[in-house]
């Protein structure tokens, strides 16, 4: 398929969530085109495990999105040994299955925190740094759970909206430092993440069989599916891509 592309030679990425799902699949994608990759994640043992698998350069950092001090850190770091920042993928995210009257303010906090205020965050201090680096992307992690009215993912659907919103304005604010600021809707990609959303059904498997089938192409969408989407809006080929939401749903939302 892709064997060969090397569209991000030299390019400096970092990628939150890297440890797990589609952060991975992000951060081996980008290497194999070139990049060098800081893998960040809030559990750096996954993180490190994720970077033994790639040959080329990396960087394993320990970040909670939801701190400044830790993603400035982060941004910091990246500069600091690299000497600048090209590409900021800000994909941490944590979902919780369940209606507006089932989700606790823990879980609401919980959601609100990891996808919201980290992709701000992630852009807050990436932004600047790319700015002064030249210019380059920046790709956050929405869901189609922001395009359509997903049922038993009432803030989910919140956090992953306010994403795609935010990515917009960001776009419009830094256009003309030449950051170029899109986002990623993906379908329901099998990852540890739908495993984890499955089993708080009480028929995990049936509950695995109807994500499937909701489906149009009959299947799960595969984390390196999602990653080609990154790699390409990280490359120069997505120059007139701005502001954008990239669907990766299998057709979901076409229906
Ligand atoms: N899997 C899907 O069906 C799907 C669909 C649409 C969007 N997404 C989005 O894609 C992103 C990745 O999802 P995934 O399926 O790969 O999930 P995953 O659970 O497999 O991986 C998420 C990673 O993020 C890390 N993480 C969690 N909280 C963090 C924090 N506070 N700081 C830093 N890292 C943190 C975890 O340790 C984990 O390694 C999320 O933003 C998710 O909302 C997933």
């Amino acid at each position: 398929m892709t064997q060969g592309m090397r569209r991000l030679e030299g390019k400096r990425v970092v990628v939150t969530g890297a440890g797990s799902g589609i952060g991975r699949a992000i951060a081996l994608r980008m290497a194999s085109e070139g990049a060098r990759v800081v893998l960040a994640d809030v559990d750096e043992g996954a993180a490190r495990k994720v970077a033994a698998e790639i040959e080329g350069e990396t960087l394993v950092h320990q970040v909670d999105v939801r701190r400044a001090d830790e993603v400035e850190a982060l941004v910091g770091r990246v500069v600091e040994e690299w000497g600048g920042l090209d590409v900021m993928v800000n994909n941490a995210g944590v979902g919780v299955a369940a209606t507006a009257p089932d989700t606790t303010e823990e879980d609401y906090d919980r959601m609100m925190d990891v996808c919201v205020r980290g992709t701000f965050l992630g852009m807050k201090y990436a932004i600047p740094a790319i700015r002064d680096s030249g210019g380059g992307s920046v790709i956050n992690m929405s869901s189609i759970a922001a395009l359509v009215g997903l049922t038993d993912r009432a803030v989910y659907c919140a956090a992953k909206g306010a994403i795609l919103s935010m990515t917009r304005a960001c776009a419009m604010d830094h256009i003309g430092e030449g950051v170029r600021v899109n986002c990623i809707a993906p379908g329901t990609v099998d990852t540890p993440w739908v495993a984890r959303i499955t089993a708080g059904y009480d028929d995990p498997e049936e509950a695995r069989a109807r994500m499937r089938a909701r489906q149009p192409h009959g299947r799960l969408v595969r984390p390196d599916e999602i990653a080609a989407m990154a790699a390409y809006l990280a490359s120069e080929e997505a120059e007139s891509v701005v502001g954008a939401c990239m669907v990766v749903d299998g057709g979901v939302t076409a229906r």
